[in-house]
């Protein structure tokens, strides 16, 4: 492990640092520290790490408080789980500082009550063997990999694997991890992990409030093979149960979500996801769905959006550029571009990159300076104006001059 450790290809040199300062640190405070979880799976599987996740036995809000004292930072605590998060100094770095716990849940889908405890306590309360692998920091012992529950054969097995019958009773978001897991790393689910995948499972599932739902959908959207894991959780029946009019996420929109758009608008996967799948609803289920998932206010607009427009498309079928522009000015852009992802209707991509930004010369300063008292008819005169120059029917300042002329003495 310690080569994995010193790769700067999966770890760099500052994480590397920061986990010896971690290590030595706990060591005067005779606490044992562990690296844990996904960068100990990622930097087996010989992947780069993000997140660093250290289990500490120990107080780990004392460890984290020296820290900051030591190195600075800054720590955000948690004490109902005995947890911190230390923010490093002129950084975004940031670390999870974990106190070694065992978990009980008395409720099935309910968040466990910890109680401290020692390392090999804390791997078993996890999801997946192959995220119970520790790595021991500090000390003689730096590097030495602690695997009881024998994580490294599944990760060179390629599966994955529940730690226990009930861990999908326990937190059934573990279902969506593992689907995800399954997707990214083309492993598969071992058959008595998705018999754990049962009705009285899911209906634990169901009982989940939408936020904690849409986190585990947002994170699958994330995942380059988003589409293909979408699909993993609608042959497992998960769909409806999350709700009865979930309709399937079609394969053909993978590509839309790697959008690598030249276009001037802020790209949002999530977003986009979220409106290619739910664009065929109605607005009523566009609705229903948006509380189930707990959607943001403009989330919900964003999908609503692009629902009504590409219902409205047969009705604006040729429209001039002008009709075009006026429909499409209120909705949000991405909704627009989704709709012309799966419609090609190139007037909406002429919007997007040109026609939206087409304005007259001629300003309400300029028509006040001729004379025309502030009011509706301002509007309607510029709007005249940009109408004649989205439909082409003006070509030079000139021209649009001799229009507004017209316009002020048939307005007059
Ligand atoms: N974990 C768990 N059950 C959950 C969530 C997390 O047991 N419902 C444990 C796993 O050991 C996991 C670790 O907490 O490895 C960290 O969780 P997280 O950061 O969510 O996942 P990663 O393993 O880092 O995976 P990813 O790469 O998807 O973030």
């Amino acid at each position: 492990m310690l080569r994995l450790l010193r790769d700067p290809s999966l770890i760099p040199s500052e994480k590397l640092t920061t986990l010896s300062n971690i290590a030595n640190l706990a060591e005067t405070l005779s606490m044992s520290c562990y690296l844990v979880g996904g960068s100990v799976r990622d930097l087996l599987l010989g992947r780069p790490i993000n997140d660093l996740d250290v289990i500490v036995e120990g107080d780990a809000i004392a460890l984290g408080k020296k820290l900051v004292e030591t190195y600075g930072g800054k720590l955000t605590p948690h004490f109902k789980f005995n947890t911190a998060i230390w923010y490093l100094p002129e950084s975004t770095d940031f670390v999870d500082l974990i106190t070694a716990r065992k978990e009980v849940y008395e409720k099935p889908g309910a968040l466990p009550n910890v109680t401290p405890s020692t390392i090999e306590d804390d791997l078993r309360r996890r999801d997946f063997t192959i995220n119970a692998i520790a790595v021991r920091l500090g000390g003689e012992g730096f590097g030495e990999i602690l695997d009881p529950l024998k994580g490294q054969a599944d990760l060179g097995r390629g599966v994955i694997r529940a730690l226990h019958p009930k861990s999908f009773l326990d937190d059934p978001t573990r279902i969506f991890r593992a689907i995800r897991y399954e997707g990214r790393y083309s492993f598969s689910i071992v058959p008595s992990t998705v018999d754990q995948i049962n009705p009285e499972a899911l209906k634990v599932l169901h009982s989940l409030s939408g936020e904690r739902i849409r986190h585990e959908l947002d994170l699958i959207l994330d995942e380059g093979h988003a589409a293909l894991t979408m699909l993993r959780v609608a042959s497992l029946g998960i769909l409806d149960v999350i709700h009865p009019k979930m309709p399937e996420f079609a394969q053909d929109w993978a590509e839309y979500l790697e959008m690598d758009m030249q276009l001037d608008i802020p790209a949002d996967r999530r977003t986009m996801g979220y409106m290619l799948w739910f664009m065929d609803l109605s607005e009523e289920d566009v609705i229903s769905i948006s509380n189930r998932l707990d959607f943001t206010n403009e989330l919900t607009l964003s999908v609503w959006a692009a629902a009504q427009l590409k219902r409205s498309l047969v009705h604006l079928f040729g429209a001039k550029p002008s009709e075009w522009t006026y429909a499409l000015e209120k909705l949000p852009l991405l909704s627009i571009y989704a709709v012309y992802l799966v419609s090609r209707e190139n007037a909406l991509l002429s919007y997007i990159s040109i026609w939206r930004h087409v304005k007259p010369h001629t300003t309400g300063d300029d028509l006040k300076k001729l004379g025309l008292q502030p009011g509706p008819r301002f509007g309607e005169i510029l709007l005249s104006l940009r109408s004649a120059w989205l439909d082409g029917v003006l070509s030079n300042k000139t021209e649009e001059e001799e229009l507004l002329h017209k316009l002020l003495s048939t307005h007059l």
